[in-house]
């Protein structure tokens, strides 16, 4: 049977590198062998995620990471704004509801980028705002906002005010640089751009960041940030991590590294523009403008009946996972992952596959079409 393909916006294909080290054997969390793992990577791992500071990985989903941002940088009862442009945005609101914050939410329409006169205008209507939340990629949209200049203006509002990046879909598949984006603090997972399994998760704070969480009222245990970064100081962690994902990690970051960390960025960029051009050729519309167009996941629309037929038969006929819209897009648009282990001849064989499919749902022969187009971009 053909090999099947995965290209969902998460989790993602593991490199069989990958999960060969990761049943290496297991280590003891407490041994020398551990600290010496943890110190490998941190230099690493700081490099992916665009920073100097340490980047305190937790055994535990994405979400437990933005939960981690709001707990430890807000403070009862401070004022928050979050940009919400699709289903992690709603995450976002879902966890600052959780906690005694008070919540602003700026909406951006789904498929667009946050607008960054209209975000300053919201602004300035609020006092007092101590932190903004923003995905960089919303994967339920693939849009990826505006960082520098959404940066630019929360530090414009207030210096002091907290600028927090969700980079679950974005990190290792795009460049980050923290403090050029006036980021202060990245969170992001291990199960897409970063070729492992799910459950581990990672947040980098500056020094601004940390100070705020080294003082805040709200309580919180497993997702106390000090405890980990005091742990961290000895190359450790206060609770038993999930060492084979550890493992699994430090190879991710060596082949990443022999890759050469901006080749794999220009890799993923390459893919978007392959699909892009793919997908256009089959009269397949984008839900996302060019500018705002994500390196790591690519939305496109059409009728419900024609998008539900794509991706069954992709799934039956071609072994491809594709994934559908979610919440207010369910039904509306297919999504293509091109994130983390994925490469150009991928897109080739889903665009190969889309022409047959396409052209038997239309009756219109469409074949090379995709293909055609999608080599223009890759070559050019
Ligand atoms: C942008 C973004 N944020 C947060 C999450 C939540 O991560 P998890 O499902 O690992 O908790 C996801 C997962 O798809 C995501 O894409």
């Amino acid at each position: 049977m053909e090999p099947k393909l995965l290209l969902t916006p998460g989790p993602t294909p593991i490199p069989p590198e990958v999960t060969s080290r990761m049943s290496e054997g297991m280590i003891g969390h407490r041994s020398n062998d551990f600290n010496q793992l943890m110190e490998n990577i941190q230099p690493k791992l700081k490099n992916v995620l665009g920073t100097d500071d340490p980047v305190v990985i937790l055994s535990s989903s994405g979400t437990s990471a933005l939960e981690t941002a709001m707990v430890n940088l807000v403070k009862t009862q401070e004022a928050v704004v979050i940009i919400v442009s699709g289903a992690f945005g709603d995450r976002f609101r879902n966890i600052a509801k959780t906690y005694p914050v008070d919540v602003h939410i700026f909406e951006v329409e789904w498929g667009n980028a946050a607008d960054v006169d209209e975000f300053e205008d919201f602004m300035n209507g609020i006092s007092n705002v101590k932190a903004v939340f923003t995905q960089a990629c919303e994967t339920s949209t693939a849009v990826i906002h505006p960082l520098n200049s959404l940066g630019k203006a929360v530090k414009k509002y207030d210096e002091q005010t907290l600028f927090i990046v969700d980079g679950v879909s974005a990190v290792g598949g795009m460049a980050f640089n923290m403090a050029e984006n006036y980021i202060d603090c990245l969170v992001t997972g291990s199960q897409k751009a970063l070729m492992l399994p799910p459950g581990l998760s990672f947040v980098s704070m500056n020094d601004r960041a940390r100070n705020r969480a080294a003082d805040n009222d709200i309580p919180r245990f497993y997702l106390d940030i000090n405890r980990y970064y005091d742990a961290l100081e000895d190359q450790s962690t206060p609770f038993t991590p999930a060492v084979s994902l550890i493992q699994g990690l430090e190879k991710v970051l060596e082949m990443l590294e022999s890759s050469g960390i901006d080749n794999v960025y220009t890799r993923h960029a390459k893919m978007r523009d392959m699909l892009r051009a793919g997908l256009r050729a089959l009269n397949l519309e984008m839900l996302v403008a060019d500018e705002y167009a994500s390196p790591t996941v690519t939305a496109f629309k059409s009728n419900e009946d024609e998008l539900s037929f794509i991706k069954k038969r992709l799934k039956n006929d071609f072994q491809i996972t594709i994934a559908g819209g979610q919440k207010e897009l369910k039904g509306q648009i297919l999504r293509i992952g091109h994130m983390g282990y994925m490469f150009p001849n991928d897109m080739l064989r889903v665009l190969a596959a889309l022409e047959a499919i396409v052209s038997d749902y239309r009756e219109i022969k469409y074949y090379g079409k995709a293909l055609a187009a999608a080599q223009e971009a890759y070559y050019e």
